[in-house]
């Protein structure tokens, strides 16, 4: 009997980590391992090694994150703990242990000033503590170096926890009209593509080894580009909610933490070294509302 493909999935109760409990069984041929905070803290150095001495993965995909963007801007101590020195700390334990680690990063390393879709090795330039706490893990995993890939992706949405389709939905029940900013510009990512993607990958690499010869960096999010405000319009027209739906500009609606202006990513990279065939956005916001 051939041993299966061991995968630890932190973060099991996000909407990325529960997307990948969703899909988990159709991949046999590995064996999944999803934990929680309770099991894995990533504010506790301690916890996380504790937890390694005893376990030991052929792959790791750190779903958990400090996500909460506004409150970051006063809470740094915590994101930084969570985003950077913990991210640093699994990609050292890693590669350590021969692990292929994949992390997932985020648009808002970008500051939304360019005009065409971002590519993996533009400049970043972080507007927040959350952005910049999420671009020094990336830098720890670098300066590390295991096997593995960091994806950044953008405007998660899901079936699962909170999210900007599941809020539309319930102001929509709730009122007759509603203002969404329509200044900021990206894609929405359906977590179950993401999650799919993952898999993608973890099934290619372990054909290609891609992944144990360097760490790559990659960007995914489903197709297309659209405003918060058409992905409101979208949401409501599908779900058959009547609810009108104005476009305010970004200072109308100020929130503690900036956020970029434009943080389309560009995924012709991931593309074309995993085959991945991504949704076009409006499909997969149709999928989730079915599957909700
Ligand atoms: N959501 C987005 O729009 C978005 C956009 C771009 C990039 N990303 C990135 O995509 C990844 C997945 O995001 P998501 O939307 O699935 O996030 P999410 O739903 O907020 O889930 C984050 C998970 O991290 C866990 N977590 C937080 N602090 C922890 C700690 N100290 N120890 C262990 N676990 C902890 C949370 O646990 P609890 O359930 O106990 O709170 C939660 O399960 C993250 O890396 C995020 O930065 C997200």
């Amino acid at each position: 009997m051939t041993l299966k493909h061991s995968i630890l999935v932190t973060g099991a109760n996000g909407q990325l980590g529960q997307s990948l409990q969703k899909i988990a069984k159709n991949y046999p041929d590995n064996q999944f391992t999803f934990v929680e905070r309770d099991t894995l803290d990533l504010s506790q150095a301690e916890s996380i090694d504790t937890y390694f001495q005893s376990h030991q993965f052929d792959c790791i995909i750190n779903c958990a994150a400090y996500t909460a963007v506004d409150k970051a801007e006063e809470d740094t101590v915590l994101a930084e703990a969570i985003n950077h020195h913990a991210v640093k700390q699994l990609a050292d334990i890693a590669k350590a242990q021969d692990s292929v680690f994949i992390h997932i990063s985020t648009d808002y390393v970008f500051d939304g000033k360019q005009h065409r879709p971002y590519v993996e090795d533009d400049t970043v330039n972080p507007q927040s503590v959350y952005g910049a706490s999420k671009l020094r893990g990336e830098q720890a995993i670098h300066a590390v170096s295991p096997k593995g890939c960091i994806i950044r992706t953008s405007w998660v949405y899901s079936e699962f926890g909170r999210n900007f389709l599941k809020t539309m939905l319930m102001l929509g029940e709730q009122r007759d009209s509603l203002t969404v900013i329509f200044d900021q510009v990206g894609t929405p990512t359906y977590a179950t593509d993401l999650a799919k993607a993952i898999m993608q990958i973890v099934e290619k690499n372990k054909h290609s080894q891609l992944l144990d010869k360097n760490l790559g960096l990659y960007h995914f999010s489903n197709e297309g580009v659209c405003s918060w405000y058409d992905f409101a319009r979208a949401i409501f027209s599908m779900a058959n909610i009547d609810c009108a739906v104005s476009p305010i500009e970004t200072k109308d609606y100020p929130t503690p933490a900036t956020r970029p202006h434009y943080s389309v990513l560009n995924k012709a990279k991931i593309k074309q070294d995993f085959s991945l065939n991504i949704p076009y956005w409006r499909d997969s916001v149709q999928a989730c509302l079915n599957s909700l």
